[in-house]
């Protein structure tokens, strides 16, 4: 296990984060990625109602393995004092530090003033934040968007400066609105703007797909650190070619073949261990269509696994698959 750091050192030398994603970083896609060089993970966010009422999924969501470190509990509600309430529950966990989702678009929530629904009153999510600042001694961060949408009114500096100000220690900022959902580009001279403004560190988020725009990134924004999130489902190795290229200016190989192909096994079998061959093998198919693309005869392969049902096969499938690339090279 790597030495415990203080809250201020996870975010020195530019870490690159793995984003908090529902249903995708877990505590098994957590181990994966942290063991590529993510310097920091968040749980998927839990419903704080669903955490007060000590619900499976949310106790699931909740546990930290003693090796699951650093990582950050994130929570989300519309509730002021159902937050706070949660993130007292939270912090029981051990986490990090405990991070306020103030992002989520999707309607069911943000409708209901939950996740990115604190967006349309700035006023209501500054206060909302001090309340639970004051309830933990762990350090508290905010994760939002530039705005609800539409662009031409975006609170986020002026936010930046007053979550600050209630003790708010770090802010993510997933440069889209609310209303773009996962649309269009993300424009990261938000993220510079409310840095700009802030002493907090400020995380950028959206579209930093490789090591390329890892350092773009940070380079247009000042910002401490960079949050990766789609291009880590299907590729996790995008956190240790960001950090050769941060820390060395190395532009590293991508993996091999057989680095893939370990990665599809290894994720079947935790994940089917984790939840049962009829979930687990499933489940693994957002991820394993990414790690064998570009493999020669990759298509035909992505096929055969997407079809298979059961650990087994598809561990057949893998080792048939790689002894064919072995007998053609
Ligand atoms: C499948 C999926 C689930 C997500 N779940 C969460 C979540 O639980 N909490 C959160 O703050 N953001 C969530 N997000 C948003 C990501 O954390 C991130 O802000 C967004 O994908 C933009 O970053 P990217 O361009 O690197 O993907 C989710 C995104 C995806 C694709």
């Amino acid at each position: 296990m790597p030495p415990a750091r203080t809250f201020e050192q996870l975010f020195e030398g530019q870490p690159a984060i793995l984003a908090p994603m529902e249903d995708v970083t877990g505590a098994i896609y957590r181990r994966m990625c942290r063991e590529l060089g993510a310097d920091l993970c968040v749980t998927e966010f839990i419903n704080v109602e669903g955490l007060l009422r000590g619900c499976r999924k949310a106790k699931k969501k909740l546990f930290l393995a003693p090796d699951d470190t650093p990582t950050a509990i994130q929570i989300y509600g519309s509730n002021p004092e159902r937050l706070a309430e949660a993130a007292e529950v939270a912090e029981a966990a051990q986490p990090a530090f405990i991070d306020i989702n103030c992002g989520c678009w999707v309607p069911k929530i943000a409708r209901r003033g939950a996740g990115a629904g604190w967006l349309r009153d700035p006023e209501a999510m500054v206060k909302m934040a001090a309340m639970v600042v004051d309830r933990v001694s762990l350090p508290v961060t905010v994760k939002t968007r530039i705005g609800y949408g539409p662009e031409s009114d975006m609170p986020i500096v002026e936010l930046a400066k007053r979550l600050e100000d209630v003790g708010v220690r770090v802010l993510t900022i997933h440069c889209r609105t609310a209303k773009m959902g996962h649309n269009g580009e993300a424009d990261w001279s938000w993220a510079k703007k409310a840095q700009a403004v802030t002493r907090m560190p400020v995380i950028v988020n959206g579209d930093v797909k490789d090591a390329l725009s890892a350092r773009r990134a940070l380079d247009e924004t000042g910002c401490a650190g960079v949050m990766v999130g789609r291009r880590a489902i299907e590729h996790p190795w995008v956190f240790r070619e960001i950090r050769a290229y941060l820390d060395r200016g190395e532009l590293i190989a991508p993996p091999t073949p057989a680095e893939r192909l370990e990665m599809c096994r290894k994720h079947l079998r935790a994940y089917v261990e984790d939840r049962g061959e009829k979930r687990g093998v499933p489940a693994t198919r957002r991820h394993l269509g990414g790690y064998i693309r570009g493999l020669r005869n990759g298509s035909a392969l992505r096929r055969e696994l997407f079809t298979c049902p059961t650990l087994e096969g598809n561990l057949e499938i893998l080792d048939r698959f790689e002894s064919g690339l072995a007998s053609a090279a």
